[in-house]
């Protein structure tokens, strides 16, 4: 069923495990996520970054592909299409599409800009019932065309844009987009204890989930993490299942060249690496 972000993470918040937000890009995408979490009785957010709602035919077109296909295999566990990285515009556009959950990335401008912006998001979002998400500090590294300084977040900053009233809160602690480089130092798990301080509780959100280690997440979800977002490792594990595919020389097989059967290795990968992701944040069973 497709819902705002707000219960289901003000309920993981309390019960201390995270929500998943898988990034969707295509058919496939949406329905790997939607059987996978309906399989596990797990509660999920779709990201929708800027570039994949162009690439899937705007806005409006998520909304239904995900609502006709949340009903044709009878989702019963909360779905909330959520827009990623957003910025002014798209937040708009987003909300008028009829999308569930926003985040108003505006950590790129001056900070009592990016404050403006968000208090006069949170309150068209929530006049509709909207959850909304904002940053502060930046992500390192680069997605969809979206660069980071990987800047850390400061706490007086964190605590004013908290106060707009944001239902989830993103902030910079050293986290990056894509892979880790081999010297990452980590996660700052001090600015994390902050920032859940200064802020009061509001479920914090944990960008670049690729790759981070188990005992890290756990950690930060113990810290007030409620939504970890993962994108590029679905990917990579869709390419290399479709290089393996093409690599056997399986598409030159019978009708292997069939799109239904050429993109069947990367959606079975994309649906292992889901499930692996819902364990690891304890969301299993928890719809
Ligand atoms: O907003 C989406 C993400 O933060 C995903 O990051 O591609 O490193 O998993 P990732
Ligand atoms: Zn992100």
């Amino acid at each position: 069923a497709v819902v705002s972000a707000k219960e289901m993470l003000l309920k993981a918040h309390k019960e201390g495990y995270g929500v998943a937000q898988i990034n969707i890009n295509n058919l496939e995408w949406i329905k790997a996520v939607l059987t996978t979490v309906e399989e596990l009785k797990s509660p999920v957010i779709l990201g929708v970054s800027e570039g994949a709602a162009k690439y899937m035919g705007g806005y409006k077109n998520v909304m239904a592909m995900v609502r006709t296909l949340d009903e044709h295999y009878n989702v019963s566990v909360p779905v909330a299409v959520h827009l990623d990285h957003g910025t002014y515009e798209g937040a708009y556009k987003a909300l008028e599409a009829g999308f569930t959950s926003i985040m108003f990335d505006g950590s790129h401008y001056p900070f009592e800009e990016n404050l403006a912006k968000t208090k006069e998001i949170v309150k068209a979002c929530h006049a509709k019932g909207v959850s909304v998400e904002a940053e502060v500090g930046s992500i390192g590294g680069e997605e969809d065309g979206v660069i980071g300084a990987g800047e850390i977040a400061d706490p007086k900053e964190c605590a004013a844009i908290a106060a707009t009233g944001v239902d989830m809160f993103a902030a910079g602690i050293g986290n990056i987009h894509g892979t880790y480089p081999p010297n990452w130092k980590g996660l700052d798990f001090e600015v994390l204890a902050e920032v859940q301080r200064v802020t009061g509780g509001v479920p914090l959100v944990l960008h670049g989930g690729t790759g981070i280690p188990e005992e890290m997440v756990k950690k930060a979800i113990s810290l007030g993490v409620s939504k970890i977002n993962v994108n590029t490792e679905l990917q990579l594990a869709f390419a290399a299942a479709t290089r393996k595919y093409i690599e056997e020389g399986k598409d030159r097989q019978g009708k292997g060249f069939d799109p239904r059967k050429l993109l069947n290795p990367g959606y079975e990968a994309i649906k292992q690496t889901i499930r692996e992701k819902l364990e690891m944040f304890g969301s299993v069973n928890k719809a």
